[in-house]
């Protein structure tokens, strides 16, 4: 069985052992410091001795196509060509640093943010389709707010050529790779899904045909980014949909999406199981109580959500998502065992994974490599205290969500919970102090 320690490749890129930082939101946005923003939340995981780090979403268009404030667009090669300060520095600490390319589709704040949409009241978001029934009945109660352009057979090409450009701009940035986001109910998503993806030309109709607009960002990225630089995705199975959504993407359509994917070329793939719909079956976990509570981020849920009685309803919605989306250790194990007795490529697991033993246990039987997502949030150099650990060592998150609702008010991603970060403060000290870190407490690296 491989060790976290242990290297491996993807495509021919060798990735120095097998922890990776799964994608999160950076909160960079594109003003003139964003390059030192992502430096700063990226590094410190490098300088940890995290092998593979997954920037968070990125997005391919000009305008619209972001799920949350803060987003960066990577449409523009300049700006792009200033993130090599962040991929150098990564490369530094011999990490690897992949670009996530994304846009949201119908999950772009354009539907649910009711202060940005008062800004750009033009912005329509893109789709594979009209709007399925059960949307239809949501944005007529006045709840979300859709404005929807089916896209057109030409438009999805164009699309997918925006997609290909932006790789061919990150890899010139110093990107060791490509990551997309082709899950978490993101337009690819949406494309795969049977509940979205109504069309009746080469892009819809069959299981085979929903998978096109996925091979097709595959094959205009390689254009872009040539036979050796490695292209990875995530692959959704909708298994975490309400009962009352009858067409979605089924835990065996989902490993025959991954088939496809590895087929037409992806060098690995991130099995998630997720719902149709953008919910916390993302980021299984409590209920926020605190975030929602603090006086600070008040304005800014009003904002976000039109006024304070509908932010306290989605605070209501919330609760009853978190309550069906309890933490669940390493949700993906199934799917991802599954998904990796059918293809011949690494496979990724994230989600729910929180301690040594536990990925000791999945290495090289669920998975070829293990990312974690919010622990990273909660303690930037945590490669520090993984790598080389005894297996008893477990993450100082406890998956309370208070990082995650902030961020719809554009507060920047960061742990938020006092006792979490008061034991991640003291478990860094106990490492330094046994001389099993880096005893520069303070400095760019540390975050
Ligand atoms: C605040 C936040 C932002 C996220 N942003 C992204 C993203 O940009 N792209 C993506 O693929 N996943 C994103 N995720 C999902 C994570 O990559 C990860 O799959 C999820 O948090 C589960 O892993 P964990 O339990 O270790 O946190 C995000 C999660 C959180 C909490
Ligand atoms: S607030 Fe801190 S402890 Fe809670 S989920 Fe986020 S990182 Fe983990």
């Amino acid at each position: 069985m491989p060790a976290l320690e242990d290297s491996f490749t993807i495509n021919d890129l060798e990735i120095p052992n097998r922890l990776y930082r799964s994608p999160l939101l950076e909160c960079a946005d594109n003003d003139a410091d964003a390059a030192e923003v992502l430096r700063q939340e990226l590094e410190p995981a490098a300088a940890s001795g995290v092998g593979l780090i997954f920037q968070g979403a990125t997005i391919v268009t000009e305008e619209g196509g972001c799920a949350a404030p803060g987003m960066t667009r990577v449409h523009d090669p300049d700006f792009v060509r200033e993130l090599k300060t962040v991929t150098d520095a990564v490369h530094d600490h011999d990490g690897r640093i992949f670009m996530q390319l994304e846009h949201g589709g119908l999950r772009s704040m354009e539907t649910w943010h009711q202060g940005y949409r008062s800004e750009q009241p033009d912005v329509q978001q893109l789709a594979p389709s009209p709007l399925p029934p059960l949307m239809k009945a949501v944005d007529s109660m006045g709840f979300l707010e859709y404005d929807v352009n089916p896209l057109s057979t030409d438009e999805v090409y164009e699309l997918a050529d925006r997609f290909g450009e932006c790789a061919g701009y990150a890899v010139d940035a110093g990107y060791d790779g490509i990551h997309l986001v082709g899950s978490n109910m993101g337009i690819v998503q949406q494309f795969l899904s049977p509940f979205y993806n109504r069309r009746d030309d080469v892009f819809g109709g069959s299981e085979a045909a929903r998978s096109r607009f996925l091979e097709l960002l595959y094959r205009r990225i390689r254009d872009e980014v040539g036979p050796e630089v490695p292209v990875v995705t995530k692959i959704p199975a909708e298994t975490n949909a309400p009962p009352v959504v009858r067409r979605r993407i089924t835990f065996e359509e989902g490993v025959r999406i991954a088939e496809r994917a590895v087929e037409v070329g992806f060098d690995a793939v991130v099995p998630t199981e997720v719902s149709t719909f953008w919910d916390a079956s993302l980021v299984k976990g409590e209920y926020p109580e605190k975030a929602w509570k603090d006086e600070e981020f008040q304005n800014g849920y009003e904002e976000a959500f039109g006024c304070s009685r509908r932010a306290r309803l989605v605070s209501f919605l919330n609760r009853l998502e978190a309550s069906v989306y309890t933490f669940e250790p390493a949700w993906n194990e199934r799917f991802s065992r599954e998904v990796r007795r059918h293809v011949d490529v690494p496979v990724l697991q994230e989600g729910g994974i929180r301690g040594r033993r536990e990925i000791d246990r999945l290495l090289g039987d669920s998975c070829d490599a293990v990312g974690m997502g919010r622990p990273f949030y909660a303690e930037p150099r945590l490669g520090e205290r993984l790598l080389d650990g005894d297996d008893d060592v477990e993450v100082a998150c406890e998956s309370c969500n208070n990082c995650t609702v902030p961020q719809v008010t554009g507060a920047d991603g960061r742990c938020r919970t006092p006792r979490v970060l008061e034991k991640a403060g003291r478990l860094r000290k106990e490492e330094v102090d046994e001389g099993g870190a880096s005893s520069s407490a303070s400095g760019a690296a540390d975050g």
